[in-house]
């Protein structure tokens, strides 16, 4: 039995620089959920299918190539979706592929296909996992949750200072207003406001709850 770490938050709140430094201190596989959204985002507009129709978008999920596959670099494993064998990393982070991928995001179909992908990745092992639903959908029976966030302001900041202009409040809003698992804090979730916390402050925290709480249910000790 895989142990999961659910990380979520909401945009620019630090999980994904986290997530990698705690899968790095435990040697589990990182998962980067938001990417395998981008990823389909991405895809239909690379196929012209049309993202404000969900039933165009849904058949393109239900019918594309893919393949989940874990790469290790720099002492990190992660989890990687390819489409047709390939991983499109620099075309997910366009300012187009972001501007389309909230829309994307809210169709359910899509969601339960990608629900379906993300619990497979426990196939790779123990998973350090970001998004804005592991903790309350994707793997809502972990004993390790996490819920990140900042204030806006710093978030904002943080994207601008990755070059990334970004209206962060109103990607927040469409996610936490979907109707399908929208971003929400999951019960028993530890939440971490990191805005005055650099990221060693922030991922030391994760650690050392996770660490209390593998004592207390008894999994056995992380390397
Ligand atoms: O974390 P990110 O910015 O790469 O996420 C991209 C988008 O995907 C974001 O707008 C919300 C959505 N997303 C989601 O709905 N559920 C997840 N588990 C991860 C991301």
């Amino acid at each position: 039995m895989s142990v999961v770490i659910a990380i979520d938050g909401t945009s620019a709140s630090g999980k994904s620089t986290n997530s990698k430094l705690v899968a790095r201190e435990l040697g589990y596989v990182y998962v980067d959920t938001g990417a395998m959204y981008r990823t389909l985002a991405w895809y239909c507009l690379e196929k012209k299918v049309d993202v404000a129709n969900d039933k165009d978008v849904a058949l393109a999920c239900r019918t594309w190539k893919t393949k989940l596959v874990c790469v290790s670099a720099d002492g990190l494993s992660s989890v990687r979706l390819l489409v047709d064998d390939y991983y499109p990393e620099k075309e997910i982070r366009t300012p187009a592929t972001a501007g389309a991928v909230a829309q994307v995001a809210a169709i359910p179909k899509v969601r339960e296909w990608m629900k379906r992908t993300q619990r497979d990745c426990v196939r790779f092992g123990n998973l350090v996992m970001e998004g804005r639903d592991i903790g309350t959908n994707v793997f809502p029976e972990t004993d390790y949750k996490f819920y990140l966030d900042a204030k806006l302001e710093e978030r904002s900041a943080r994207r601008a200072a990755d070059g990334v202009q970004e209206n962060l409040a109103a990607r927040d809003q469409r996610d936490s207003q979907r109707a399908t698992a929208p971003l929400m804090i999951a019960l028993g979730a530890t939440v971490i406001d990191n805005s005055r916390m650099t990221s060693v402050e922030t991922s030391g925290r994760l650690i050392q709850e996770i660490k209390q709480r593998m004592k207390a249910v008894g999994v056995p000790k992380a390397s």
